[in-house]
């Protein structure tokens, strides 16, 4: 059993990551270029500032993606490029930039794959309370209406929101993310049901407006735990952890999942979050629950488990020497098989892998090559695994590496390289990898290449 025909193979950037151009044509400032100024927030006191400077030499990546042989793009949109203030006034400029780029890629035969949201919260927006306020679901639909207004006749899929875990645990509980908010539980848990209603807002957005239909879908966190062993026992309670609410935090799966798909927060959340959990109005979970096409998951790494005495899910340890990436996350194969799998069983949707990759130590060698086998390995040990997922029936239809290149990696800055192209950050140089040459095979060849 191999990969679908119509199996789709891309790679993913996001905006604050790779466009640069901070003060170009417009722009309003987004939480993330406030944080990146906060001493001590970011290594080496980085910004996005310049980036990969993707705004201006756009051009030049849709040729290298096409050197890759990619037939996809997943990129997102900057709300403030579009709307510098969050709302009202739109940048006529940043729109075009959109239209410019989406423009390239369909005339080189890639698909775009457009996210509206990947972290780059309006600053304005912020300042009058951020996710914290009820009415971001209705400031992120009208940006929602410019962009599919303006796009929607070229672009056909869509995802609303990328990480929402990520935004708000790690933004608005740990302070480690844009904005820097070390919030309650309670008020983290706020902010993330006004997510989950901007979430519904876009959607209901791009249904009533598309000028083609959509394709719509969310990108968050998989969180996996993966069994052990092949012991039913170790399978069930891998399976029951993946899909739990197992820590009082923002940290899995389901308290975002549940509402999108099954409209409403799942049982084991209300008990964990208790009395933490946001009073919801009338409507709420109706708003919450659209119509999907497809879950986006992002997926790095997972945790194996095992049964415990009663049943439960313990974690196993790794042995010593585990494998581990640059970043020291450690790599786990098994995560690309059933993360996938466990997801496909509780929402029964469509399954995109929407981020998937490594940051590795690259660097231009003497040959003028990048010689990363790292990621040539790790890739195509995950790539077997998401391919026997589909061979035991998981509906996965797609493939983005994370990232196309290197980037601005957050509060990382530009330490960690997760890219199939390296960027000299100094001159903006690209080289191709050694790694897209092995991805380009994998393409042509629909995966036959893995072996
Ligand atoms: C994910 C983010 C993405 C990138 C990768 C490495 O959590 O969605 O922007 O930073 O991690």
């Amino acid at each position: 059993m191999s990969f679908p025909a119509s199996f789709v193979w891309g790679a993913a950037t996001s905006a604050y990551q790779v466009e640069g151009a901070a003060a170009q044509d417009g722009r309003g400032l987004s939480v993330w270029d406030t944080f990146c100024k906060q001493p001590g927030a970011i290594w080496q006191g980085q910004s996005g500032d310049r980036a990969c400077d993707h705004y201006n030499r756009f051009r030049g990546d849709i040729g290298l993606m096409q050197e890759i042989g990619l037939r996809a793009y997943r990129f997102s949109i900057s709300w403030p490029r579009v709307l510098p203030r969050g709302v009202g006034e739109v940048n006529e400029k940043g729109l075009a930039f959109y239209d410019a780029l989406v423009d390239g890629l369909l005339a080189a035969g890639i698909t775009p794959y457009a996210t509206l949201f990947h972290w780059d919260f309006p600053e304005a927006l912020y300042q009058r309370g951020g996710w914290l306020n009820r009415e971001s679901a209705e400031w992120f639909a009208e940006y929602a209406q410019v962009v599919v207004d303006r796009l929607s006749d070229r672009v056909t899929n869509w995802m609303t929101l990328n990480e929402p875990q990520v935004f708000i645990k790690f933004g608005h509980g740990d302070g480690t993310n844009a904005p820097g908010l070390k919030l309650p539980l309670a008020e983290q848990l706020l902010a993330a049901h006004h997510c989950l209603l901007a979430h519904g807002r876009s959607v209901q957005v791009i249904r009533a407006r598309a000028k083609k239909p959509a394709r719509v879908g969310i990108a968050p966190v998989c969180v996996v735990k993966y069994p052990a062993s092949a012991s039913a026992g170790d399978i069930e309670a891998a399976r029951a952890a993946t899909s739990g609410v197992p820590e009082r935090l923002l940290w899995n799966n389901a308290w975002f999942y549940d509402p999108v798909v099954l409209g409403g927060y799942p049982a084991e959340g209300l008990a964990m979050y208790g009395a933490d959990v946001p009073g919801a109005a009338p409507g709420d979970f109706e708003l919450m629950k659209q119509p999907m096409d497809f879950l986006g998951l992002n997926i790095y790494e997972g945790q194996p488990v095992k049964a415990g005495a009663d049943g439960k899910a313990e974690v196993v340890a790794r042995p010593v020497g585990h494998p581990m990436t640059a970043f020291r996350w450690p790599v786990e194969p098994e995560s690309l098989y059933w993360g996938p799998r466990f997801m496909y069983e509780r929402y029964k949707l469509p399954i995109y892998i929407t981020e998937n990759g490594l940051s590795n130590i690259d660097w231009v060698s003497l040959d003028g090559k990048v010689h990363d086998p790292q990621r040539i390995d790790f890739t195509q040990r995950y790539l077997l695994a998401l391919r026997r997922a589909v061979a035991d029936g998981v509906d996965v239809r797609g493939y983005f590496h994370w990232s196309l290149m290197d980037n601005f990696e957050w509060s990382a800055g530009y330490k960690e390289r997760f890219g199939l192209i390296h960027v000299d950050f100094e001159t903006q140089g690209r080289v191709i990898k050694d790694s897209a040459k092995w991805y380009r095979g994998v393409i042509e060849s629909n995966g036959g290449s893995l072996g």
